[in-house]
């Protein structure tokens, strides 16, 4: 289970209340992470467990008494006595906006895409209740866009990709390489390797970080692409490097 944000190490307990829930958590626990070891599931895209909350996507939402607008449960730390909705109307409302956006510039072929069943895009489409889209398909720039096949072990498809950036934070905070960076501004801003070159011409070190939390297709195995989804999988560990294999088998 992926609960969205590192552990907090505090030994201090701080007390809020989630959904009428009292959740007894670490200080300097996140409220997404909160929320999810109460066992409220809060829609999240570019939180992990292992990388530093960055409140890109504004997905995790949430009303919290007090506070003006609606914060980013990934970006905030929990606060004694405080008290938190993730299930309101305007909450809904904000989290199906953010997803149709999203939609409108993501290719629809879901069901010949070698993620399909798999994306944490299409889960948290279901997630929000999202069932239409109202803005007309507005990523064509990233349809021509090329595949970089060049490595031999993963595929980059800029016409999946979501620009959560969490492919770039996974090479610099997990493997401390920086063979990733985000390019340009809005509609044509994408994930690149450093120094525009291709993949297997960077700084990349096949570790697999990156692919190995992307939330779409973008990044992804040429074994899957190949063979379809793996039946069952193991994440291990060696003490040469911080990334955890996933060793995927039929
Ligand atoms: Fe919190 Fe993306 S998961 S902003």
């Amino acid at each position: 289970k992926d609960y969205g944000t590192p552990p907090s190490v505090s030994a201090e307990t701080v007390t809020l209340t989630i959904d009428g829930v009292e959740v007894p958590v670490p200080a300097g626990t996140s409220v997404l992470r909160a929320a999810s070891l109460a066992g409220i599931t809060i829609p999240k895209l570019c939180a992990s467990d292992n990388l530093e909350a960055f409140g890109s996507c504004r997905l995790c939402a949430v009303q919290i008494e007090g506070k003006k607008g609606l914060p980013a449960a990934c970006t905030t730390p929990v606060e004694e006595g405080m008290e938190v909705h993730t299930r309101t109307e305007r909450v809904a409302t904000l989290r199906r906006n953010i997803m149709e956006l999203y939609i409108s510039d993501h290719p629809l072929d879901c069901l010949t895409c070698p993620a399909n069943g798999d994306c944490e895009l299409q889960d948290m489409a279901g997630a929000v209740g999202l069932r239409e889209v109202r803005y007309g398909f507005a990523g064509a720039n990233h349809l021509s866009a090329e595949k970089d096949e060049s490595n031999p072990y993963f595929t980059f498809d800029p016409s999946k990709c979501i620009v959560c950036s969490r492919c770039v934070r996974a090479c610099e905070e997990v493997q401390g390489t920086f063979a990733l960076t985000i390019d340009g501004r809005g509609f044509e801003s994408k994930v690149a390797a450093a120094g525009g070159e291709a993949f297997l011409d960077s700084e990349c070190v096949s570790c697999g970080a990156c692919v190995q939390t992307c939330p779409t297709a973008t990044l992804m195995e040429k074994s899957v692409i190949e063979a379809g989804q793996p039946t069952h999988s193991a994440i291990t560990t060696c003490a040469y490097c911080g990334v955890g294999c996933s060793f995927k088998a039929e």
